[in-house]
């Protein structure tokens, strides 16, 4: 494998030195994404947030900002972005606002009906099996709770797409796709948005 793969290959889980840059990467790279996904927030109100597959932390440092009476846990499988997690959101773990757990959304480690609000930004490709896991996203969220999924691809676009090819165990997914797998978790009231110039959409749905 390619030093470029091997780079690629650290959104799926950061491990190590590459991983380490690649979190970081992620904070700066994403950050216009997240912003634009965030605006599909608008209405929706928050105490208890959990930011799924939390990469370098900076989308939960954006969420306290956003809900600043709001308390935020972050979850990710990998133990580099948990730490870098734990390091972009410092001083908001030590105000008691933001805890960060090391964890898969395949079996969220949380009790059921804790959450108001279950964001997602670049993350569902990697999940193992979209039905299951949002289902477990369900179960954590308080009914009436709100998932948001922010993807940088619709499913369709071309340059996006060839990073399935060289990324292991990822995939892209159409609104239809995701909108279909959340109807079959138990969500409802699902609706989505297009960025008007990219590929990026965003699905958003109640509990
Ligand atoms: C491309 S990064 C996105 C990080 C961050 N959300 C952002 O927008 O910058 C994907 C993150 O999802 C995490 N991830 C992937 N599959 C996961 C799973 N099944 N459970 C928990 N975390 C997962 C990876 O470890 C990685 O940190």
């Amino acid at each position: 494998m390619g030093l470029f793969q091997k780079l690629c290959n650290q959104t799926r889980t950061p491990e190590g030195f590459l991983g380490k840059l690649m979190a970081g990467g992620m904070n700066i790279g994403h950050a216009k994404l997240a912003e634009w996904g965030m605006s599909s927030l608008r209405g929706i109100d928050a105490s208890a947030i959990v930011d799924l597959g939390c990469g370098g932390g900076r989308n939960a440092s954006e969420l306290l900002k956003r809900y600043p009476k709001a308390k935020l846990t972050a979850l990710d499988y990998s133990k580099v972005s948990v730490e870098m997690t734990k390091k972009t959101n410092r001083q908001a773990i030590r105000a008691g606002r933001c805890s960060v757990v090391q964890g898969n959304v395949a079996a969220l480690p949380f009790e059921a009906d804790r959450f108001d609000l279950a964001t997602a930004f670049e993350t569902v490709y990697f999940w193992p099996g979209l039905e299951k896991c949002f289902a477990e996203v369900h179960r954590v969220l308080k009914p009436g709770g709100a998932f948001l999924i922010c993807n940088e691809s619709d499913g369709t676009d071309e340059v996006t797409l060839r990073y399935a090819k060289i990324i292991d165990g990822m995939a892209y997914y159409t609104v239809q796709q995701l909108q279909n797998a959340m109807k079959a978790a138990g969500f409802s009231e699902i609706k989505a948005e297009h960025h008007p110039e990219m590929p990026w959409i965003t699905v958003l749905a109640r509990k």
